[in-house]
């Protein structure tokens, strides 16, 4: 696993979006699909703007560009202001020329007989167009990646959960109150996330600085499933100053 520190998350996410960019053009060069795997919350907002930014200013192109996020609330309309759908539109789909039919968030409206094969179905379109050349990541304050929670296994494939609680707390603010705030969440498994070719993990700010310890300096343990990342040949956390505080 390789950290890397930066002096604030704007100079961070430039460089992210930078490395995004150029395997976006190699791809293209080569007449490619460009498969992202993609994160909501806070962590990547500043990425998503730069990203726009070199859409608009520096003629970056996302026609190319197929998309599979993380997760989704279950239940959620992808119209609700908390889905993450909505939030994926705002921040990047909208402002960018990604095809509408290659952008993929987890369906939050089936029923929940359907869950299963959808998840299966949702890793085959990632497999058959060859997995995941880069995985976006943020991390819970318990160490979750994507909805993977705390006791999620490393060969865990894409599912409907149980949020933690501490999960639900953060989100609470969101949803006006922890009794509105959803009680499950359909996520992509720590296996696809573990194949994805290059795993790039951001955390801002001094909250994240013990779990980023954890994650990097303890033993890899399901307790905390980004310390499964320990085990990625291509994996970095990338910090500001804070998130790295604590790091020996
Ligand atoms: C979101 C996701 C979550 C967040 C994590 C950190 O798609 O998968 O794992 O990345 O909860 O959230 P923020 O960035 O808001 O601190």
């Amino acid at each position: 696993i390789g950290t890397v520190v930066y002096e604030n998350s704007t100079t961070a996410s430039k460089a992210v979006a930078q490395e995004i960019a150029d395997l976006i053009r190699v791809k293209q060069a080569q007449k490619q699909p460009c498969i992202l795997g993609l994160a909501t919350g806070s962590s990547p907002k500043s990425l998503y703007a730069e990203l726009v930014r070199l859409h608009k200013e520096e003629g970056l192109s996302f026609k190319n560009v197929v998309s599979f996020n993380l997760d989704e609330y279950y239940p959620m309309e992808p119209d609700s202001v908390n889905s993450y759908v909505r939030f994926m539109k705002e921040h990047l789909f909208n402002h960018v020329d990604i095809l509408p039919e290659n952008h993929h968030v987890p369906d939050g409206t089936l029923s929940k007989a359907e869950i299963a094969n959808y998840c299966d179905q949702y890793e085959n379109k990632i497999e058959a167009l060859g997995g995941l050349d880069l995985q976006i990541l943020g991390i819970g304050g318990n160490g979750h990646i994507g909805f993977n929670e705390s006791g999620s296994l490393q060969n865990s494939k894409t599912r409907l959960v149980a949020l933690d609680h501490i999960t639900r707390v953060a989100a609470s603010g969101d949803f006006s109150g922890l009794e509105n705030t959803p009680r499950t969440a359909i996520t992509l498994g720590v296996k696809k996330i573990m194949e994805a070719k290059r795993v790039i993990l951001l955390a801002w700010g001094e909250r994240k600085s013990n779990i980023i310890k954890a994650s990097t300096e303890s033993e890899v343990t399901s307790s905390v499933p980004a310390s499964f990342l320990q085990e990625h040949d291509n994996a970095t956390f990338v910090l500001d100053k804070e998130a790295a505080s604590k790091l020996t």
